[in-house]
């Protein structure tokens, strides 16, 4: 008896079937009623009783092989019938929702390629920096009101460690590390202590230029911004320069364009002027070119620099800052059709 359950062990280890019937043949050779382990059973009342304790164990552990066996052998074929039969190959696939790229993106990214079909290239610097690359380097006076706390995140005090207010600290660490030519753009996030509203948020996005060779003028400044201007709002922009001041530039100026929604006649958009201003720019002071290590009288430049936030207002009219930071799906789902 035991022989014959080892080897219809073996026998059921190694059967295979390619199909439902060949397992259903299966089935009934070794598991129904006139089945082969069934005939073992009815043996099993022969069995003297002092082997009934061992054997009934064999026969039962040869019972749950060969039904798990042809389980297994079931759910093979089955599984293959439905790969082959199942799958209706001309059902349209379910759409997969795309995604939107940050209108904050879309727009650096214009005024990056703008920048770059100029010959500029990008250049990256940390948002964590000292005290002398963000304010110092750039001629910022000891007292100057943007060093206080309410406008900069301070992360230690003496020596100074704070979140960059402004991405000009990218120019200090391109200057002291290279010799001009310089040609870069830097885009990056800033940081400044404020209360945050429609209007103002504690952390925004900002794009650097920085142009440094022999002999560049205000002139070179003034065409590129033309240049920029009419690249981003249209072919028609005008730009106008007002003075202005800024530590790092003398002189220093803020760029106008004409409102791109009046085209200058003057709406409640650009408050009835007819401009709007969109960036702050300037010669670099040569107090900023000896710090950094470049010879102020051999070399000039000329910087600029602008919010990004503020030019996607200009473009997309979105109302209210606090928008481009909360990931609002239906908000992101508006620029679907920008690329
Ligand atoms: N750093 C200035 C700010 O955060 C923006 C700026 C103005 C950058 C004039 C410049 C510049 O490079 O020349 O408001």
């Amino acid at each position: 008896m035991l022989e014959k359950i080892e080897s219809l062990k073996t026998a059921i280890a190694q059967i295979t079937a390619s199909n439902k019937e060949e397992v259903e043949a299966l089935r009934i050779k070794y598991l129904s009623k006139k089945g082969e382990i069934s005939a073992l059973f009815n043996d099993f009342r022969t069995v003297p009783n002092d082997q009934k304790k061992e054997i009934g164990q064999r026969l039962n552990e040869l019972k749950v092989m060969a039904t798990d066996k042809i389980n297994a052998l079931r759910e093979g074929v089955e599984a293959k019938a439905e790969t082959l039969t199942d799958i209706d190959l001309t059902r349209p696939a379910a759409m997969q929702p795309l995604g939107t790229r940050h209108p904050l993106s879309l727009v650096r990214n214009e005024i990056i390629s703008i920048f770059s079909r100029l010959g500029f290239t990008i250049a990256d610097g940390p948002e964590i920096e000292d005290d002398w690359h963000v304010f110092s380097a750039l001629n910022f006076a000891e007292d100057h009101p943007a060093r206080d706390m309410q406008d900069t995140f301070f992360i230690q005090r003496s020596p100074d460690v704070l979140l960059r207010t402004h991405t000009s600290s990218v120019q200090t660490r391109v200057m002291t590390t290279q010799q001009p030519p310089i040609r870069i753009i830097c885009p990056g996030r800033v940081y400044r202590n404020e209360a945050i509203s429609a209007r103002a948020h504690c952390f925004f996005h900002q794009v650097e230029a920085l142009y440094i060779d022999k002999n560049v003028s205000f002139a070179d400044l003034k065409q590129t911004l033309l240049y920029f201007a009419r690249e981003l709002f249209g072919a028609d922009t005008r730009i106008r320069l007002r003075p202005s001041y800024f530590p790092f530039t003398e002189p220093s100026a803020e760029m106008d364009i004409s409102c791109h929604l009046c085209g200058g006649k003057g709406c409640a958009f650009c408050k009835h002027t007819g401009w709007v201003e969109i960036l702050g720019c300037g010669m670099v002071d040569p107090n900023v070119l000896e710090a950094c290590g470049i010879d102020s009288k051999v070399y000039s430049g000329f910087a600029l620099g602008m919010g990004v936030e503020r030019i996607t207002n200009l473009k997309y009219r979105v109302k209210d800052l606090r928008m481009f930071s909360e990931n609002d799906i239906r908000f992101l789902d508006e620029f679907k059709a920008v690329h």
